[in-house]
């Protein structure tokens, strides 16, 4: 990955970057980075925060070997490696499904998979990765400070950015790998083992339904298992939220 570096100085948003450029046939691997993004989109049409040359911001074409049913996957792989880069890094990130990855239940990095699909093929997936690496606590809005942490923060020291860079892609690679040759079991593991959702109670949004019970276990798509007293509920997308510890 990222052996085609695109990189800029400030962008609306790299992934709408990248998706142009897959558009135009950009390969597999290449990479769209840069140092500030005007309109940084999250998950659930959220903003992304993205203070000039303090934080990563670079999204990846993918074009994987996959069906469209199973393209959600590659947003749990990005979260392993990002989850994996930050320890290596020294600081002790988990993992909420699907893919927000926190240090002691702040949010410090988050994933955006977008992907272009016909029936029965993948075109290209864009995994738009956020790591807040050197952000201040000031450099978030007020709502954001009890919320949101970062490297810097974490560590009480500056982050080398382009080494952290580096090791994120490395990771990707890595895990991108381990789940082209060996599908979704290792990585369905890895994750559990990273997860800070799992045996945890939650509160889950999803398609404007609420949505209360022990989130279980992820199954064999990466589905989110939640016991309610009733039965167990089978989760694809939504919001969770932590309940007390
Ligand atoms: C989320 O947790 O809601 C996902 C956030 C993803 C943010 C990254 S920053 C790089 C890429 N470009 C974007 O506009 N969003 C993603």
């Amino acid at each position: 990955l990222g052996q085609v570096l695109h990189t800029y100085e400030e962008l609306g948003s790299t992934s709408d970057r990248a998706k142009e450029l897959a558009d135009e046939g950009a390969a597999h691997g290449e990479v769209v980075v840069a140092e500030t993004q005007t309109a940084g989109r999250g998950r659930r049409g959220r903003t992304w925060i993205s203070p000039p040359r303090r934080n990563l911001y670079f999204s990846v074409v993918l074009r994987p070997d996959l069906p469209p049913a199973r393209a959600a996957e590659l947003t749990l792989v990005a979260s392993l490696a990002i989850c994996d880069a930050l320890r290596q890094a020294g600081v002790d990130a988990g993992i909420k499904w699907p893919n927000d990855v926190l240090v002691g239940g702040k949010k410090i990095a988050g994933i955006l998979t977008e992907l272009a699909a016909e029936p029965d093929r993948v075109h290209w997936v864009v995994v738009g990765v956020g790591v807040n690496v050197n952000a201040r606590v000031e450099d978030f809005p007020a709502e954001l400070r009890e919320e949101a942490t970062s490297v810097a923060i974490e560590r009480h020291e500056p982050a080398p950015r382009a080494l952290f860079a580096a090791a994120c892609l490395t990771a990707l690679e890595g895990w991108i790998d381990v789940h082209a040759e060996q599908g979704f079991a290792p990585i369905r593991n890895a994750w559990r083992e990273r997860s800070v959702t799992l045996g945890r109670q939650v509160l889950v949004r999803s398609d404007g339904r609420e949505i209360a019970g022990v989130a279980e276990d992820i199954d064999e798509q990466g589905a989110l298992l939640v016991r309610t007293p009733e039965r167990v509920e089978r989760i694809l997308a939504g919001d969770v939220h932590l309940l007390r510890p």
